[in-house]
């Protein structure tokens, strides 16, 4: 009898699971629950039981009764909803909202790129500190307090003696004061000045580079930094090395490639030239050198600090620095 109870329990079930419209569900209602039900009856007739059966069976169906009335309820009401749902036309068929996906600044992926090309020509990539002490900022590399050319880089002050560093020049005297020659070294990251215009931001990025071994000489700089030019823009990209100052670099040399607005002609972006400026550079002071022990008689080496917006701007004809950090994704999402 028991067993009996059971099969109704699971074909019952099925067909509440099953029904599809509120008709159908009305059907199998009453074909367990109805006045002529399948349920009902047996539960009318339970007193045809031999009497030891009685009990268990008035209770399982009992029960089971309780169990379906609560089912056809609930799927009574998912009907219910879907008619609703329908009826305030939602289309339950389409597809969901795919989130947004990111991507990195164009910031970075030229960073990324940089650092591809280097590691290739066999520099390591190091880190330096964006809080930085005056020594390695100034000092170390020949420019003491009161000097001249401090005020070529408006700095940021945090006391008397801890800056925002304003290059990232600091890093080598930070990588040669742990390490002998040679040195082969990149290093990218943010720097800060109080400058903002079109082609001027407090904060933008560089990427230092550092060279040290015995012979190496301007020639080697004008090499690294022209195959850089010809894999990052295009093999056909003019340079030009133009004299200039540093205090850590002697002799120094600014490094201009031609427009790649107007591919020389001159235009707005390179004040009518033809010519951009890209980085400064130099071979290594031998007092810098002597600032962090190297034997100056026996080693020479080459330095530059790239503009890493700079670079981006030509390479992508972005005509504003500014629209790098004010992170709108219309201008972020077409990188
Ligand atoms: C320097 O910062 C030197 N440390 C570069 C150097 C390194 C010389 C090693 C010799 C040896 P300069 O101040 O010119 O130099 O800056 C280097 C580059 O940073 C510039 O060519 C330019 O591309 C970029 N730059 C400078 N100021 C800004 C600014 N406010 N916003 C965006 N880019 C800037
Ligand atoms: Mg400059």
């Amino acid at each position: 009898m028991l067993n009996y109870i059971a099969d109704i329990e699971k074909e019952a079930l099925d067909s509440i699971e099953k029904a599809d419209s509120r008709e159908s569900l009305e059907q199998v209602a009453t074909r367990y629950l109805g006045r002529k039900g399948v349920l009902t009856g047996f539960l009318r007739n339970i007193s045809s039981l031999p009497p030891g059966e009685r009990p268990q069976a008035g209770k399982n169906a009992n029960l089971l009764k309780v169990r379906l009335e609560k089912e056809i309820r609930q799927v009574e009401s998912r009907l219910e909803a879907d008619r609703d749902g329908e009826a305030r036309g939602i289309d339950v068929t389409l597809p969901g909202r795919v989130p947004a996906r990111g991507a990195s600044h164009p910031v970075t992926q030229v960073l990324n790129e940089i650092c591809g090309i280097f590691s290739r020509l066999g520099f390591d990539i190091v880190e330096g500190p964006e809080v930085e002490t005056d020594y390695y900022n100034f000092e170390a590399l020949n420019i003491p307090k009161y000097h001249p050319a401090r005020d070529m880089q408006d700095t940021f002050y945090l006391s008397e003696n801890i800056v925002l560093r304003t290059h990232t020049s600091g890093s080598q005297p930070r990588v040669m004061e742990k390490n002998d020659p040679p040195v082969r070294i990149i290093s990218p990251g943010k720097v800060f000045r109080c400058d903002s215009d079109l082609t001027h931001t407090p904060m933008f990025h560089q990427v230092e580079g550092l060279m040290v071994d015995e012979g190496i000489s301007f020639g080697d700089l004008k090499g690294v930094l022209t195959t850089f030019v010809h894999q990052f823009f295009d093999s056909g990209t003019s340079l030009r090395f133009r004299p200039s100052f540093f205090p850590f670099t002697e002799p120094s040399a600014e490094v201009d490639i031609q427009c790649v607005m107007c591919r020389g002609k001159g235009c707005r972006v390179c004040s009518k030239t033809g010519w951009i400026e890209i980085l400064g550079s130099g071979m290594v002071h031998p007092a810098v050198f002597e600032n962090v022990g190297y034997d100056t008689d026996k080693y020479t080496g080459f330095a530059f600090g790239m503009g890493m917006e700079r670079v981006a701007m030509l390479k992508y004809g972005i005509d504003d620095i500014r629209k790098f950090f004010e992170n709108d994704v219309r201008f972020l999402g077409q990188f």
